[in-house]
């Protein structure tokens, strides 16, 4: 979703600007510019359309550009359809800003504003944001003062980056609901609305607080509080380095964050096994606590909503403790009941969607304890939740998530186990075993399910023109199916579906029709000659069937027309990891052939930070 930058240092902020543009893109986005000051003013260059455009722009019409201080930004249309006048940055002769989030009381703002003689160019709610601080700015003659009144009549969601004509080299930032860091370097500050912006410079910054407001200077970083006194700041350090938010010699982020699962299983899962047992490593939350939880509830969106699936599955057979599933954009509407003796787990990867946290602060209003399982330090979950279990898997750039969903179910697994150990639903030794499993021969399985590589391409090659395609499952397996279907459609646009194998005949079967390419994951021992039933009934309709399952099983070759033999793990309860790699790699693979933008697909954004 929408991305910000700005520089202001010893040198050129423009280069500067369209690096961290670039390092943004990967939040989704459909137009891009900046604002730099220039000689008395300042020179605003924007475009709808790939960063590239605007580089042809600067290469053709600013060639000499250059200036020690600018803001630039990343667009994904919410107000107003990608062109070139809603693209960011928006203002007036006396300033520009650049906004992410949403100003949900921009037609009552629009209409104040147009009574006082304001013209409005674009469709954006944050052109009006930006002719309210200009109002502001009229009014007092005074910059901070103007961006703090503004705050006050602004509602709805946003992190802003302003910059004034009559005070070069500072830009004016300010959050609310929407993430805003202050990056700091020998040579100069940055404002940037997540770190991977600003890593190839600095990974050194502060984390902006609601309502705070910064003023950023090339050698200075002035951040005031709600009560307008100057506050002091705890310096962060990134631990993900240039390299991780790199594609380092891959084709694509996605199939380099595929290759990263065995690691990032690896690098979240040992630090939380002690003696062979799982410890969660939060002191806050005692066995006793956890043994207290009567209901359990995932709220989360997209896949990071599938890896609760695969919570619910673990948590429910191991400690027999009763999850519900929930999207976070409907749990936060429809008046949940949650009560103080739930435990609600937060799974986000980004830990700034804009749902999901509303959903946290929801949970936690109702006196629920609230768990975030996020992978992202600092982020506004991660902060707010009662305790937080990161899952390390580095940044994730494509948007297509692969590698953060794989960590997030790997914790669902340790979270299953520590429960149903704290329930006594387990012995001490089958919980060292599940560790066992974890820790030791998922990595390895989902290796060697990386080795199918080839074959996941010639699947992806013969199934790649299909106009829809269907993934089944039950049990565990249908829980697969629902991601594996999302990361499809996601990246391949081919319309996909998921259903339970044994729901087909409710109504989807009249969907397959000869040829029609039939997704059958297969793992479930217990449920195993049921999907094969289910298969032998696509099959009668002409459907082409691709079986995932174990090496081994039987009748495979007499029902299914491709067939994956993935690695088998002890309990089927885990395979989820090799299964799910494999399917990732199918997608990737359709999304490549077909010739299409895999890391970055059409109207979709990594970070949703609007409602
Ligand atoms: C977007 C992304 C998905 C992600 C979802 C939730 O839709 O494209 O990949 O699963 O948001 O994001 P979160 O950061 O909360 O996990």
């Amino acid at each position: 979703m929408c991305g910000i930058i700005g520089y202001v240092g010893i040198e050129n902020s423009v280069p500067k600007l369209i690096d961290g543009l670039k390092a943004l893109e990967y939040r989704g986005y459909d137009s891009a510019g900046i604002a730099v000051f220039t000689d008395g003013g300042i020179t605003t260059v924007k475009a709808k359309g790939r960063i590239a455009n605007i580089e042809e722009l600067l290469k053709k019409s600013y060639s000499a550009l250059s200036s020690s201080c600018g803001i630039g930004h990343t667009r994904w249309a919410t107000h107003g359809e990608p062109s070139d006048i809603n693209s960011h940055p928006h203002g007036t002769e006396r300033l520009r800003l650049v906004h992410n989030g949403i100003i949900e009381n921009y037609i009552v703002l629009k209409k104040e504003l147009m009574d006082l003689g304001y013209t409005f160019e674009s469709e954006t709610d944050t052109e009006i944001a930006s002719k309210l601080v200009d109002l502001n700015y009229k009014e007092t003659s005074d910059c901070f003062a103007a961006v703090k009144k503004s705050l006050e009549k602004l509602q709805g969601s946003y992190a802003l980056g302003i910059i004034f004509k009559d005070v070069p080299g500072k830009i004016f930032a300010t959050r609310k609901d929407s993430p805003l860091i202050i990056a700091v370097s020998e040579s100069g500050n940055f404002i940037a609305s997540d770190i991977p912006a600003v890593l190839k410079y600095t990974n050194k910054y502060y984390q902006l607080e609601q309502g705070e407001i910064a003023i950023v200077e090339k050698d200075k970083v002035t951040v005031y509080g709600l009560d307008g006194q100057i506050i002091e700041k705890k310096l962060c350090v990134a631990d993900w380095d240039i390299d991780a938010a790199e594609k380092g010699g891959w084709d694509h982020f996605m199939i380099k964050e595929i290759n990263e699962e065995p690691d990032s299983i690896i690098k979240t899962i040992r630090p939380r096994v002690v003696n062979g047992l799982p410890n969660l490593q939060l002191e806050e939350l005692s066995d006793e606590k956890l043994a207290s939880f009567k209901n359990i509830t995932m709220v989360a969106c997209g896949t990071a909503m599938h890896a609760g699936l695969i919570g619910k599955t673990a948590i429910e057979r191991l400690a027999r403790i009763p999850v519900k599933v929930e999207i976070a954009s409907e749990f936060r509407y429809k008046n949940p009941i949650i009560t103080k003796d739930d435990l609600v787990i937060i799974i986000s990867q980004s830990g700034e969607t804009a749902d999901t946290l509303a959903a946290l602060r929801l949970a936690k209003e109702r006196g629920a304890y609230t768990l975030a399982i996020v992978n992202v330090a600092g982020s506004s979950i991660a902060r707010e939740a009662d305790s937080t279990l990161y899952t390390w898997a580095g940044p994730e750039i494509a948007v297509a998530s692969t590698k953060a969903y794989t960590v997030q179910i790997s914790v669902m697994y340790l979270i299953a186990v520590k429960l149903a150990l704290s329930v006594g639903k387990i012995t001490e030794e089958e919980a060292k075993n599940h560790m066992r499993i974890l820790l030791e021969h998922t990595p390895v399985a989902c290796e060697q399910a990386l080795l199918l590589n080839d074959e996941c391409k010639r699947i992806a090659d013969k199934y790649k023109d299909s106009h829809d395609l269907f993934f089944i499952g039950r049990g565990i397996d249908y829980d697969i199916a629902v991601e594996a279907s999302l990361k499809l459609k996601e990246i391949s646009y081919i319309h996909s579906e998921a259903y339970a194998a044994g729901e087909l005949k409710h109504g989807t079967i009249s969907l397959i029709t000869t040829g029609t390419p039939v997704i059958a994951v297969c793992t479930e021992d217990e449920l195993y000659d049921k999907m094969i039933s289910n298969i032998k009934e696509v099959k009668a309709r002409g459907a082409k069937v691709i079986m995932i399952c174990k090496k081994g099983a039987k009748g495979a070759d007499d029902v299914a027309d491709d067939i994956f033999y993935i690695p088998e793990l002890e309990d089927g309860l885990y395979m989820p990891i090799p299964a799910m790699t494999v399917l990732q790699l199918i997608s990737y693979y359709t999304s490549v052939l077909l010739d299409l933008d895999v890391d970055k697909p059409r109207n979709l954004a990594k970070s949703v930070t609007v409602e």
